[in-house]
């Protein structure tokens, strides 16, 4: 085909088998239930509670068994068709012969709840105290469903989404249970002798009233799954699936245990860090006193069957490489993952107890059946950023290498010793916090930490107060639209702009007389040749977005000069499949769930089958994935995101990228970085050490940029010490350019209120979705800015187009 033929034409051919659409085929819905089936985390099953025996009797409670949650809402909630929740798997699994469902209870809820349509609005979603979603149940009808079932399944649900985050007040129905939520475990677990709970949530919830209480003895944490989510709960129940999903964060039992609770919301223009490096399970396993404060364990989950591991391990040529040989032991197939954990030599630095360096997961695994995984990871991975010296360290002494299945159950398999210390990566000091209290240590003790005064910004009020006049009302959309603009620019930069106004951006039907972008792509004309035509005005036009006429996702995109066939890529959110408003696509379960699976192939798998309903609807680029980091439970975009630890992030955008630019759709790892609470998202600042922000927050992207090159990072609406991430230099052209050697494109979130000319410095390519003319002319009148500037970045923007097919 020729290339930019979809971008430039929309032909809607059809990518998936047999020249059918791939957009909602049996086969994506296959896949999405399989993400869902391994990404299921069974953390309690006391007395073998589950699976169900064949022919229990089960009531189902809560009206989140007819709402089932697929997904949040924004950037990460998907149209369909239809939503099963958990009543019509169990009714299924009841035609299947498995079980039987209390009839009289699921009239209860289905009489007073509707189910939920495949697409809601965020407002129909929200939870909080002054909400109260839970159906009351009398106390009569609990107890004859206890006399007449076997088994209590309470089942409940939790939605979150961009732009607000989760509450965290007791009797919220949020991260804890609602009044009548409580009052509904009280009665079923008063009548029944067996209660299972199951949490159809996006994130963590409170954890003090069912981790330990007898009376429960199944927990299962079913996560926002999909559309076929509550499916993939109901073969699990009954032991169709055996449980292989393992926990991407620590649970610890309720809020206040975790370390980013007390800083969180303090003030709702900025966050302090102070838990510093010591996130997650960095926290939980190293300070003193942590570890009681656990629930559930990061890496933990249980299976119907069990396995015995055997590990082999050494260190050749600066690679750890761990062999395990898992053997199923017990009665039913099922999968494993192994985890492969370093504990570093106490030495200068400060490190946390453990952390997380590799893991593989095993393929289904017949009972007596085994198999070999081979685990591997560098050495220099070991080290820790010193900001003394600015350096990747790693001290000398013996680094412990343990390997298990959850990290409270690990065995030593290598001591690896290192005679001398040595500086693995030389860098320079970035981003420093202006400010920031106190920074806690291994000890449980906060000290304080360096800070640096941000330079000053150019002044710009006054160019702000006299806008200049615009000739159309909605000037920069049309300017960013790449639309015919001639007296608006001639009106108001004149003398600035002298003959680079472009007199007419459309083509005419020839471009004779000037270099087309396709022939720089073909290697007839060089990128400098062909930048060299651009008028200022162009260049202002290109480090903007562009409209999305006629486009199926109506999100806006890059690129847009048919004077010199620029062609248009258009992009789409997100991370549980591909968002469009008005068409239903596959909706696949969140992000963490993904990770919960271990599972990288499946991971690959989405991102290939995602790139196929993309491609079909003639988009260039999918907004995903996201992988900010779980700092905090409130945050409420943690279900668009993967983990609580940069390996687990890392890896898994790079399963996604790989297996979505395989098909030439672009990613965008979103969003960088430390976009860790949405309240007041457009502005606030995230205060940090230079230490946690690249071991914790930028970890994570530095890996999938290392190894999967997603063709473009989405950068965040918050500050970062002080700056807005697109304005900051510092970790745009520093780090990410310089130390990591990233040549992709680099796009603002959607409106973020960055300052257009400081991001052309910056090194923030495109200002989505659309940027400021007026702001970008000024900055050239005044000096801010140069010519030079516009083209550095303009060029990222050119390559970038040039790579898509
Ligand atoms: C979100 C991004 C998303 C963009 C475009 C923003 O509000 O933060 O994640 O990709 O909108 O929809």
């Amino acid at each position: 085909m020729e290339k930019w033929f979809r971008l430039k034409h929309h032909p809607m051919l059809p990518e998936g088998e047999n020249g059918m659409p791939a957009t909602c085929s049996k086969k994506h819905a296959e896949l999405s239930r399989e993400v869902a089936e391994e990404g299921l985390v069974l953390l309690k099953n006391n007395n073998n509670i589950l699976p169900l025996k064949k022919g229990t009797r089960v009531a189902l409670f809560g009206r989140a068994g007819v709402q089932y949650l697929k997904g949040g809402w924004g950037s990460g909630n998907v149209r369909v068709d239809y939503v099963y929740n958990l009543t019509d798997s169990l009714l299924e699994k009841q035609e299947e012969g498995f079980l039987s469902l209390y009839d009289p209870v699921r009239k209860h809820y289905a009489e007073r709840v509707e189910r939920y349509p495949g697409f809601l609005d965020w407002e129909e979603l929200i939870p909080g105290p002054d909400k109260e979603y839970e159906v009351e149940i009398s106390n009569d009808l609990v107890a004859q469903a206890a006399t007449e079932c076997d088994v209590a399944i309470l089942f409940f649900s939790r939605a979150s989404g961009e732009n607000s985050d989760r509450f965290t007040e007791p009797g919220d129905g949020d991260f804890y249970l609602s009044p009548n939520e409580e009052k509904l475990v009280k009665a079923v677990t008063e009548k029944f002798e067996h209660s299972i709970v199951i949490l159809n949530t996006c994130s963590l919830m409170d954890m003090t009233w069912c981790a330990d209480n007898d009376k429960i003895e199944g927990i299962l944490q079913a996560w926002n799954g999909g559309a076929y989510g509550a499916l993939a709960i109901g073969d699990l129940l009954c032991g169709k699936i055996c449980p292989s999903g393992k926990l991407t964060d620590t649970i610890a039992y309720t809020y206040d245990d975790y370390p980013s609770s007390e800083s969180y919301n303090l003030d709702a223009d900025e966050a302090e860090y102070w838990e510093d490096i010591f996130v997650g399970y960095r926290y939980f396993e190293t300070i003193p006193g942590a570890a009681e404060k656990v629930a559930y364990p990061f890496g933990f989950g249980l299976s119907y069957t069990n396995f015995t591991s055997t590990y082999e391990a050494e260190e050749k040529d600066g690679i750890i490489i761990v062999k395990a040989t898992v053997k199923n032991i017990g009665d039913m197939s099922g999968k494993e993952v192994i985890q492969v954990y370093a504990t570093a030599p106490k030495g200068e630095i400060d490190k946390p107890a453990v952390e997380l360096r590799g893991y593989a997961k095993t393929k289904l695994l017949a009972p007596e059946e085994e198999c070999i995984l081979t685990i591997t990871f560098k050495v220099d991975e070991m080290a820790s950023y010193d900001e003394a010296r600015a350096a990747y360290v790693l001290e000398s002494g013996d680094y412990i290498i343990t390997a298990g299945n959850n990290i409270r159950n690990r065995e030593q398999v290598l001591i690896y010793n290192l005679h001398e210390t040595r500086i693995t990566q030389q860098l320079t000091n970035y981003c420093k916090p202006h400010k920031l209290s106190k920074r806690l240590t291994s000890n449980g003790e906060y000290i304080a930490c360096e800070t640096e005064e941000n330079p000053p910004k150019p002044d710009i009020s006054e160019w702000s107060k006299n806008k200049p006049k615009n000739l159309v009302e909605n000037s920069n959309y049309l300017v960013a639209a790449g639309f015919y603009r001639d007296p608006y620019w001639k009106e108001n930069f004149a003398d600035l702009l002298g003959h680079d106004i472009r007199t007419d951006m459309r083509t005419q039907g020839s471009y004779e007389g000037r270099y087309i972008l396709k022939q720089v792509a073909n290697g007839e004309v060089s990128m400098e040749d062909f930048m060299a035509q651009l008028s200022l005005t162009d260049l202002i036009t290109l480090v903007g977005g562009t409209f999305a006429a006629g486009c199926a996702a109506k999100c806006s995109g890059v690129g847009n000069l048919p004077y010199f066939d620029i062609p248009a890529a258009q992009c789409a959110d997100g991370p549980a499949g591909l968002r469009i408003q008005d068409y239903p696509t596959t909706a696949f379960p969140s992000s963490t769930m993904q990770a919960c699976t271990w599972n990288l192939d499946l991971i690959t798998r989405v991102g290939e089958a995602g790139a196929k309903e993309v491609k079909e609807h003639n988009l260039a680029v999918w907004l995903a994935p996201s992988m900010n980091i779980h700092r905090n439970p409130k945050c409420g975009r943690n279900f668009e995101y993967y983990s609580e630890d940069p390996l687990v992030s890392g890896r898994s955008a790079v399963a996604f990228v790989n297996g979505c630019q395989s098909l030439g759709i672009a990613t965008s790892i979103k969003h960088l970085c430390c976009n860790n609470k949405e309240l007041n998202r457009y502005e606030m600042d995230s205060i940090l050490s230079e230490r946690a922000l690249r071991e914790i927050y930028l970890k994570g992207f530095e890996i999938a940029v290392k190894e999967a090159n997603p063709w473009t990072i989405m950068t965040c609406y918050n500050r970062v010490n002080g700056w807005f991430l697109t304005e900051n230099r510092d970790v745009l052209t520093g780090i990410i350019r310089e130390e990591w050697g990233y040549d992709g494109l680099i796009i603002s979130d959607w409106g973020c209120r960055g300052e257009p000319f400081l991001e052309m410095l910056a090194g923030n390519n495109v200002h989505m979705p659309f940027s400021n003319p007026d702001h970008l002319c000024h900055a050239l009148q005044e000096g801010y800015i140069t010519r030079e500037d516009l083209e550095r970045n303009v060029r990222y923007l050119l390559e970038f187009l040039i790579k898509l097919p």
